[in-house]
């Protein structure tokens, strides 16, 4: 087979067929296919998309590009969560050990930050020592023995979309329904799981920014994990403005550690109790979601879930003085804060502008192999809805990177609108979707 004619097939916009997206995904793997032709079959498909039984082709291509795990011998259902990427969002950190403490194992694997979003293995690693890259071994030996473990796709779990998410994140060719379902659904099928939770969100934080489109996506991925035979619930969720106060990695890991202390943002607190909740009823220790919900809660409150998180960064290499102390963790050399430029309220924040930010401010990547800074970060002081004083501070942004402030304050500064009136509060959770079909939330859960 020939890869131009393969690229140019799906530039024209015509279905590939399972052999000619296996030899595409198999060269990349391989290092027989070039990041240029695979940048360029991405942009392609970014363009013309991928039909549901090519999606569904891909998603299994990706999958058994490594291995397929079988947590089998391990007791209980095995449930995961994935989000599909947002600004603050660090529903994962909190989330995991507190199901893990609900007595539900859950093996998570983890991608870093692509786009302007924030990624769940960034944040670990802000741990020092914490590792993300266990051997298949570890990763069994440790959610044997806790009930979780949290890693990175090693280079035998889904490599190909290892090695294509990397690239998505700097070739512009993330914001694709079939790319993201495939890559989602490679990592989670590949894992181990029995059921998934997924958080698909919707708004100017997300790829998908329109409901209708976050809708379509959420029907990929819950047709595909159905598909597979694992039960897969999603949610669709609002990411209009950023979750919690604190956007970037150590700052994230830091606010879900208060989450852990029943002491995090409202936000925060409440889609970890919902997507957890799910996952306790799917791991079949609670009978409705007011009941998972409810046991989430006792586990944040009795400790067992920061015990929980405890256990794992011990596991994991993660220096704990660290998650029982956050205070002493580096702070950056530069914190600047920005301040309200009227009286009246914040009328809205947009999350992309800020996920964005965060990058120039050292805490994301724009090259494959670009060094992160932990450290660096906006920590928010006002969302949409507060009200404020011309003058007072609505935000504080840390880097190390000098010459990058200026410009990235007056870029967080316009982030923010503001108005004379109190705006219009918008849902956290808007749907819910699953084999069934399409219901609003809250239902009658
Ligand atoms: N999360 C993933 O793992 N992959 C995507 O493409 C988007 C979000």
């Amino acid at each position: 087979m020939n890869v131009v004619e393969l690229i140019r097939k799906k530039r024209n916009g015509l279905e590939l067929a399972s052999a000619e997206l296996r030899y595409i995904i198999e060269g990349y793997v391989k290092g027989t296919v070039p990041d240029y032709q695979v940048s360029s079959f991405l942009m392609a498909t970014y363009f013309r998309g991928m039909t549901k039984d090519e999606t569904r082709e891909f998603t299994r291509l990706m999958l058994h590009s490594g291995d397929v795990l079988d947590l089998q011998s391990i007791p209980g259902v095995k449930v995961d969560k994935h989000s599909t990427g947002g600004v603050g969002d660090k529903i994962s950190l909190p989330l995991a050990p507190i199901v893990a403490a609900c007595g539900v194992p859950v093996p998570m694997i983890s991608g870093r930050g692509l786009g302007h979003t924030g990624g769940t293995l960034d944040k670990l690693e802000s741990i020092p020592g914490f590792r993300t890259d266990l051997s298949i071994e570890e990763y069994k030996a440790v959610i044997a023995d806790l009930g979780l473990v949290m890693i990175g796709q090693t280079k035998e779990i889904a490599p190909a979309d290892k090695k294509m998410y990397a690239l998505r994140d700097v070739t512009a060719t993330v914001e694709c329904i079939p790319l993201i379902a495939g890559s989602i659904m490679s990592k989670k099928l590949a894992e181990g799981i029995d059921a998934l939770v997924l958080d698909v969100k919707t708004g100017r934080g997300a790829f998908m920014q329109t409901y209708e489109r976050s809708l379509e996506l959420a029907k990929a991925l819950v047709e595909i994990g159905t598909g597979f035979g694992k039960r897969t619930v999603g949610f669709i969720t609002n990411m209009d403005q950023p979750l919690g106060y604190a956007i970037g990695n150590w700052v994230e890991t830091e606010e879900s550690i208060a989450c852990l202390h029943d002491a995090g943002p409202a936000d925060v607190m409440e889609l970890t109790y919902v997507l957890g909740g799910m996952m306790v009823v799917l791991g079949g220790k609670a009978s409705t979601l007011d009941e998972g919900m409810a046991r989430c809660r006792a586990a944040v409150q009795n400790g067992s879930a920061f015990e929980k998180f405890v256990a794992l960064v011990q596991r994991q290499g993660g220096d704990v003085s660290y998650i029982h102390h956050p205070e002493r963790y580096p702070v950056s050399r530069h914190r600047e804060t920005i301040t309200a430029p009227q009286d009246g309220f914040v009328t809205s924040i947009d999350s992309l502008e800020l996920g964005l930010s965060v990058i120039g401010l050292g805490g994301g990547r724009t090259a494959v192999d670009d060094i992160i800074d932990p450290k660096a970060g906006i920590l928010l002081k006002k969302k949409a809805g507060d009200a404020v004083r011309a003058g007072e501070v609505i935000a504080e942004c840390r880097t190390d990177n000098s010459a990058a402030l200026e410009t990235l304050t007056k870029r967080i500064a316009a982030a923010y609108s503001f108005g004379t009136e109190a705006p219009k509060t918008e849902p956290l959770v808007l749907s819910i979707v699953d084999a069934d079909g399409v219901r609003p939330f809250p239902l009658n859960r």
